[in-house]
């Protein structure tokens, strides 16, 4: 922890002043090295929730005092991909998000006279940070914002993996492999679109039982058999939609098997270390599954989150039973110590503590 200095927002820029931010696993695969990109001078941190306190020129969406989570899949509504209406992988700030930098690769972070990196368009690990406009999703301004900013990744990845990505049908059979935070929050989205069956896989027996409250019906441990036969045996057959959310790309092959032959969906979530790959017997997919995946659970920020925090805020979707614990921003290390021994599913940082 130390002191950084932040500088005024410029052209189309806004800066935030950050109320929390939880803590992902993509943090810690970051910092392992699992992409090959990592750089140790980055404010990391992509879950947040906070106030618009500056604007700069040319700014058009938001005035100071907007409440506000930024979202590190950006939306501009006139790039190729956002006028395409069939993804969420909006390009116009591709050059900032791989650069770590601002999108014309400029810096807004200090230290000690040195130039810090920025981190999926966000860096939330810092109680102000400066993010372009098109990065940002405004929402209700009552909405506490220790929940709200799991809306920035855990929540919508997913709620959306279910809704947007995959189009759960109703009375489907649906199998989540992982039920950590991202796995929970399918399990919801699965249940808000009317499956009849949804199956929670996890070697975890703590998180199973989690699972159940979040709208797992049936429950499979890989350490009571083969977890691809159990689900199999479930549904009679295979599940309609399978969802991987462990970043483990044996149990991604894993989670392909266990779709239905004539139209299932196997959708990745976790993000695996670069270089890993997927072995995919061709034959799976001559029989008629899909293998898909998924970015941000296929949400358009700016137009669907909002929407996601008034389900939240009319009691349909569950995210404070999420919460570990809330911490100051001087616990941090250790809140990622715990996530790496899977104890937990998401520590916020809290910046009034
Ligand atoms: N695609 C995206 O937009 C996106 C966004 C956020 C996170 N992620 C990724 O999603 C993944 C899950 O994130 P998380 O925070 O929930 O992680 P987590 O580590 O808390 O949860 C993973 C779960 O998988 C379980 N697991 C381990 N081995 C298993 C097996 N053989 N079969 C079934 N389950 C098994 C673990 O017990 C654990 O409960 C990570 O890889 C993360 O980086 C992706
Ligand atoms: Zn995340
Ligand atoms: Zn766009």
């Amino acid at each position: 922890m130390d002191e950084i200095e932040v500088d005024d927002p410029r052209e189309g820029e806004v800066m935030i002043k950050l109320d929390a931010t939880g803590l992902c696993h993509t943090e810690i695969w970051y910092m392992s090295g699992g992409d090959t990109s990592t750089r140790p001078n980055s404010i990391l941190g992509h879950e947040g929730c906070g106030t618009v306190v500056k604007v700069g020129p040319g700014v058009t969406e938001f005035v100071e005092g907007d409440r506000v989570v930024p979202i590190y899949i950006p939306q501009c509504n006139h790039c190729r991909e956002c006028l395409s209406g069939e993804t969420n992988l909006c390009s116009t700030l591709d050059d900032a998000y791989f650069g770590g930098s601002m999108n014309d690769g400029s810096l807004r972070f200090h230290h000690h006279g040195q130039d810090l990196h920025h981190f999926m368009l966000t860096s939330t690990f810092s109680q102000y940070t400066v993010v372009h406009q098109e990065a940002v999703a405004k929402i209700r301004p009552d909405a506490p914002a220790d929940a709200a900013c799991l809306f920035g990744c855990a929540v919508t990845t997913g709620i959306g993996a279910a809704l947007y990505t995959s189009k759960v049908k109703v009375a489907s059979k649906c199998a989540v492999f992982g039920v950590g935070p991202i796995g929970l929050n399918v399990l919801q989205g699965c249940k808000l679109a009317g499956a009849e069956m949804v199956i929670a896989v996890d070697p975890n027996p703590a998180r199973l039982q989690r699972a159940a409250e979040f709208g797992a019906t049936h429950f499979v441990n890989p350490n009571d058999g083969d977890s691809v036969q159990q689900v199999k045996q479930l549904t009679g057959g295979g599940a309609d939609y399978v969802f991987e959310a462990t970043g483990n790309t044996k149990v991604m092959r894993q989670a392909l098997e266990s779709t239905i032959y004539g139209g299932g969906v196997c959708c990745l979530i976790g993000v695996a270390k670069t270089g890993e790959t997927v072995e995919v017997t061709p034959r799976l997919l001559i029989a008629g599954r899909r293998l898909i995946g998924t970015a941000f659970g296929g949400a358009r920020g700016k137009s669907q989150l909002p929407g996601l925090i008034d389900m939240y805020m009319d009691g349909k979707i569950k995210v404070d039973e999420l919460i570990t614990g809330k911490i100051p921003l001087t616990q941090i290390n250790e809140a990622f110590e715990d996530m790496k021994r899977d104890s937990g599913y998401r520590y916020v940082v809290d910046y009034s503590l």
